[in-house]
């Protein structure tokens, strides 16, 4: 089972950057020299995590790092992403721990030595839970918290590290966290999704000056999820809904970046739903970024409803992942081209893309051909968005290893490498051994 682009492909140059991408909570452990955040409390609620399960020990790869280096460099890779964990590397007074630092950069030394480069993460999801204590994103205060620790832990780094991003996925902490409260903290009311949004925004544009003060020479930006909103039939309220959907759940969190205002969706929002926005927010936000992280897995259909103005349809019928996530690369082609067509994007890393499959480990190994076939179709995907004039340098696969997902926990598994959680024993999946020769091929 292989990867296969055509021929001309600019993604068969060493030019464009292959990686792999984690995140702290997920794979860490170690959770007693840490600080708690609000993964550990949101995961100790009853009903909030599908298996009960939590992130005392996940993947252990605070013991395990080095071996873990190694599977990174046995799959050839160019990158790695990973996430700093805010509660491991700042004590509650805002001093900097340094048993984490000392983690970390001990990491990064190792990934430097070995010629892989470090892309980091500050911000995935895990925020202390003193800070939750004292209103989280819905503080004002934590933005400049944030910028804070930036500060501090980017002084540490030096100049090790080839990318920052301030953060993974707002729409995720903001929506799910705050929102609808699937996810940590677990708060569910409309005008604190749209409040969270704002100052983690807010949070991302501080930071920004941070970074470029502190470390100019790294590639400095955001990472952004997108879920592309398609219409369930041309009727004019479909077509409306679904540009309705896409400005709440996508256009949030871009267009502040470049028009330096909320998508027109907002006129529509209740008084008491509308985020407190002060003078100057967006000139804060709108700061420069050096490249625009890209995370995309599924696209959403949506039709009309007079009650919320859109709502998603169930694709019965057609192929998804393990998550339940429709498979439709196209959408991943579309809204590359359509983000290119919108702002004045600069190069684009997709920081993540990848599949949840049911995977089985018989007899030592792994064959996630279905794995191989969703990153095969998305590979040309991008490759095809490339053809079109997107400046896309490079793509991380989601993920480097299974691990804790979130409010599945450790049911559903995303890794090329599989994770036996009872022995912590990993496995390369079929699929890394193709990523491995598809990116073996092209030097
Ligand atoms: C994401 C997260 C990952 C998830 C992945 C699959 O950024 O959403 O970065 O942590 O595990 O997306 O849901």
């Amino acid at each position: 089972m292989k990867i296969m682009l055509p021929a001309n492909s600019k993604m068969h140059s060493t030019a464009f950057t292959f990686g792999v991408a984690t995140a702290s909570f997920q794979i860490e452990g170690a959770v007693a020299a840490r600080l708690p955040c609000i993964w550990d409390t949101f995961c100790a609620t009853k009903g909030k995590i599908r298996d009960n399960s939590n992130g005392e020990q996940a993947c252990e790869h605070v013991k395990l790092w080095r071996e873990d280096i190694d599977l990174i460099e046995s799959l050839g890779v160019d990158a790695y992403r990973l996430s700093i964990s805010w509660p491991r590397v700042m004590h509650q007074d805002g001093s900097l721990n340094p048993q984490g630092v000392q983690f970390y950069t001990d990491l990064l030394d190792e990934l430097i030595r070995r010629g892989i480069k470090p892309f980091v993460t500050l911000y995935h999801w895990d925020l202390p839970q003193h800070i939750e204590d004292n209103g989280g994103w819905l503080n004002r205060q934590t933005a400049y918290q944030f910028a804070d620790y930036a500060d501090k832990i980017t002084q540490e780094f030096g100049d090790r590290v080839y990318s920052y991003a301030t953060f993974n996925e707002p729409f995720c902490s903001s929506y799910l966290g705050y929102e609808i409260g699937v996810h940590a903290p677990g708060l569910a009311k409309k005008a604190y999704g749209r409040q969270s949004a704002h100052h983690l925004l807010l949070a991302h544009g501080l930071a920004m000056k941070v970074l470029q003060k502190n470390s100019p020479n790294s590639q400095n930006g955001i990472v952004l999820n997108f879920t592309p909103c398609y219409s369930a039939t041309d009727s004019v309220a479909d077509v409306q809904a679904a540009d309705k959907a896409d400005q709440y759940f996508n256009q949030w969190y871009i267009k502040p970046l470049f028009d330096r205002c909320y998508p027109d969706i907002i006129n529509d929002f209740a008084a008491e739903d509308v985020p407190i926005i002060e003078d100057g927010d967006f000139d804060i936000i709108a700061q420069p970024i050096d490249f625009l992280g890209i995370n995309f897995y599924t696209r959403a259909v949506y039709k009309a409803d007079t009650e919320n103005g859109f709502s998603q349809i169930d694709m019965a019928g057609k192929p998804k992942t393990d998550m339940g996530w429709e498979i439709y690369p196209q959408a991943f082609t579309d809204l590359l081209t359509s983000l290119h067509a919108l702002y004045p994007l600069p190069p684009i890393y997709i920081t993540e893309n990848g599949a949840a499959m049911d995977d089985k480990l018989l007899d030592g190994k792994v064959d996630d051909v279905d794995r191989v076939k969703y990153y095969a179709a998305h590979l040309n995907a991008v490759n095809d968005a490339i053809e079109q004039g997107v400046n896309v340098v490079g793509y991380f696969a989601w993920s480097l290893m299974d691990n804790f997902e979130w409010a599945e926990g450790y049911l559903k598994r995303f890794g090329i490498v599989y994770v036996d959680y009872a022995n912590q024993q990993r496995t390369l999946k079929t699929s890394a051994h193709a990523y491995r020769d598809f990116i073996r091929a092209r030097k």
